[in-house]
């Protein structure tokens, strides 16, 4: 089905930082955001520096209602404690295998639970109309309330309460298969494993996810290499780019 074909799909990863975040920790995510990207064309990063929410963790809602206008697929990736691991893992192949699931499906959000319930600080929202139409005005029904949870709390009552018909276009992900591109490396259930696409450490910061990545010697996509070459080599009569880490010139995955 047409649908689900995402392979020539734009996708944007959605960073919210503003200019209070330590510039180290800025640093760090623009450039593994930036290396994603710079592997797959078609991927872009879009850092939104200025929040006009009342509370910054609604701004995702107003920046993603804009990027929608421009992407088809809009990733909302929370910046300060969430690392691409694996740039070898291509989101449109991600996205497309998991609509293919259930292809007479309109899915437009895809999401995963942890341990508890679903969680926002990593997931994908399709530019359809009825995102455009309708999710963005529900879900910012429960901003100035700004209940329990916030925005995440608000995509829960969307799906209980079923509202603007949320469960027909949500695909929520059983904690088991969060690792998929929302894995955690604590609490009960599944866990990070090396090769996993994304780790995220929510309520640990970027101070428990760093140190994690360092105790357990892991690598975010390319960190080590601040000289990433592009080099050309031929596979089976075809000229096929891939990356090297100019300092070790060791092929990267
Ligand atoms: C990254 O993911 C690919 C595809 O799942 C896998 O084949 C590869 O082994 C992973 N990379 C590492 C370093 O584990």
């Amino acid at each position: 089905m047409i649908r689900a074909n995402t392979f020539r799909s734009t996708f944007v990863i959605l960073s919210i930082m503003t200019t209070n975040v330590e510039t180290h920790v800025y640093a760090r995510t623009v450039r593994n955001r930036a290396k994603y990207c710079e592997l797959h064309p078609g991927v872009y990063h879009w850092i939104q520096q200025e929040v006009y929410a009342k509370n910054a963790v609604w701004q995702k809602v107003y920046t993603n209602q804009v990027l929608m206008e421009q992407y088809d697929w809009v990733w909302l990736l929370d910046a300060r404690d969430a690392m691409i691991m694996n740039g070898s893992i291509d989101l449109r192949v991600l996205v497309g295998k998991l609509l293919l699931e259930e292809p007479k499906r309109s899915i437009d959000v895809i999401i995963a639970r942890d341990f508890n319930e679903m969680n926002a600080g990593s997931f994908f929202i399709r530019s359809s109309e009825w995102s455009k139409q309708l999710l963005t005005h529900a879900w910012l029904q429960d901003e100035p309330s700004d209940h329990w949870w916030q925005e995440q709390g608000s995509l829960m009552t969307m799906r209980d309460e079923n509202r603007v018909g949320f469960k027909d276009h949500l695909m929520e992900l059983e904690q088991q298969r969060s690792t998929l591109f929302n894995a955690y490396f604590f609490g009960p259930g599944k866990h990070f494993q090396d090769g996993d696409f994304l780790l995220h450490a929510p309520s640990q910061g970027w101070g428990g996810l760093y140190n994690f990545i360092h105790e357990n010697n892991l690598r975010e996509v390319m960190r080590r290499s601040g000289r990433v070459r592009k080099a050309i080599k031929w596979q089976e009569g075809k000229p096929v780019i891939y990356y090297i880490d100019a300092a070790d010139m060791k092929e990267l995955s």
